[in-house]
């Protein structure tokens, strides 16, 4: 059996405050081996140079067997368990897995989006109102994206509160760091779910993003009805428990912060710079992995070919690299680069999406709960336990 280290992320301190765990680790240790708690062996790049540097590199892949010769499943001697998407594959699979779900993310597609975004904000504000409180992350950041995706993707909505639970079984499992995706209940039931709208969406095809890749498949063999589902899933998992991190998450950081949040309450036109620093300040997706398909050295450091590695997003947005006073809340930067986002080839498909969710979030608060607080001490507030999407479990406000 693997033996498990504890290493820097299965600590409570971590989980409190990971902006501590980083700085140390860019100080001292800006590559650094350890396992995670599901016992993947990794490699921890910090500095912010090296984690651009390690985004862009091209001996750093995503997908598996181009590192090892040999996916985890295909060691197990059973291959081709599951379809591929993206994020799983390195050119010139990744660019053909790419562009055909590209089209309905672009910005002039996305924009068109904000009259139903802020009517969905607006709804899950109408329920609460009267009540004068609310646990925000199950009646706001949540509900939002995934409404929003859903629509987009086809799920009913009666289907979208067990479609929420199964995604966010599958990524307090841990499953985003691991070597292999294991299978799990969860999984399984997303991805059967997945498939039956699939099936519908061929009896019935619609204008949406579902049917543009099932005719992409049925002309020219170009995704197959694996890599379709799997596209899908990726797509409803990605589309909202990041950005429900960043409007819940984002919104603790605003109220722990007043002096900023009535700089923007004074100014709504600061509401694109709010939104990039929440990113770069609260990291909705704190890391992201690579394999190593041959020998190289980061930091000085050697790595071997077939190496498992984590570029962390969150300590380089936090090191005094990317911008000043890194961990100050400052809506009004304007020297941060961040890499909330990641950068190369991988970077994130719905940012635009994203954006205008966060701004629809943030302005539809300031409007109409102008006087919100948090309800409980923030010390007594609690994280999600997935070490690579930062997240509260509840955020109990008043207004
Ligand atoms: C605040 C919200 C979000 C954050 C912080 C975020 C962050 C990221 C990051 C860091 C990556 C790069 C992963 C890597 O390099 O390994 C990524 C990729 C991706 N994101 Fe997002 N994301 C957000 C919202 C969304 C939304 C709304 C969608 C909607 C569909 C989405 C879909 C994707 C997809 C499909 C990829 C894979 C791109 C590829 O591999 O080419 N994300 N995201």
């Amino acid at each position: 059996m693997r033996k498990k280290s504890s290493g820097p992320f299965a600590t409570a301190e971590y989980r409190a405050n990971p902006y501590v765990s980083y700085e140390k680790l860019r100080r001292d240790m800006p590559v650094y081996k350890t396992s995670l708690p599901n016992g993947t062996e990794v490699y921890v790049v910090s500095r912010y140079e090296d984690v651009i540097a390690g985004l862009k590199d091209t001996r750093l892949v995503k997908d598996i067997r181009n590192a090892r010769g040999k996916s985890f499943w295909e060691l197990l001697g059973i291959g081709g368990v599951r379809g591929k998407n993206m994020l799983r594959a390195d050119p010139p699979e990744h660019g053909r897995l790419r562009s055909l779900a590209n089209e309905a993310f672009k910005p002039k597609y996305v924009r068109e989006l904000r009259g139903r975004i802020q009517q969905i904000a607006d709804e899950l504000i109408d329920k609460v109102q009267a009540k004068g409180k609310m646990e925000f992350i199950s009646e706001f950041a949540f509900p939002m994206p995934v409404r929003v995706i859903s629509e987009m993707l086809g799920v009913a909505e009666k289907d979208q509160d067990k479609v929420r639970k199964w995604s966010g079984d599958l990524i307090n499992s841990g499953a985003l760091s691991s070597e292999h995706t294991v299978i799990t209940p969860h999984l399984a039931q997303l991805v059967q779910y997945i498939r039956k709208v699939v099936d519908d969406h061929r009896k019935n095809p619609r204008p949406d993003v579902v049917t543009q890749l099932i005719e992409a498949e049925d002309k020219g063999d170009r995704l197959s009805d694996a890599e379709v589902v799997s596209t899908l899933v990726l797509l409803l998992v990605a589309g909202h428990e990041t950005t429900a991190n960043l409007i819940g998450n984002g919104l603790l950081a605003l109220l722990l912060n007043p002096e900023q949040l009535e700089k923007l309450k004074q100014d709504p036109a600061l509401i694109k710079p709010t939104i990039e620093e929440l990113l770069r300040f609260v990291n909705p997706v704190q890391m992201v992995n690579r394999y190593a398909a041959e020998k190289l050295r980061i930091a000085g450091q050697e790595i071997p070919s077939g190496s498992h590695l984590l570029l962390v997003l969150g300590a380089a947005n936090h090191d005094p690299f990317c911008t000043s006073n890194p961990e100050q809340l400052n809506l009004v930067r304007d020297d941060a680069k961040h890499v909330a986002f990641g950068q190369g080839i991988h970077y994130c498909l719905g940012a635009p999406l994203a954006r205008l969710e966060g701004e629809i979030a943030f302005e539809t608060l300031l409007n109409r709960l102008p006087n919100l607080q948090l309800a409980v001490p923030p010390e007594t507030l609690q994280w999600r336990p997935a070490v690579e999407l930062r997240g509260l479990t509840e955020l109990p406000v008043i207004f």
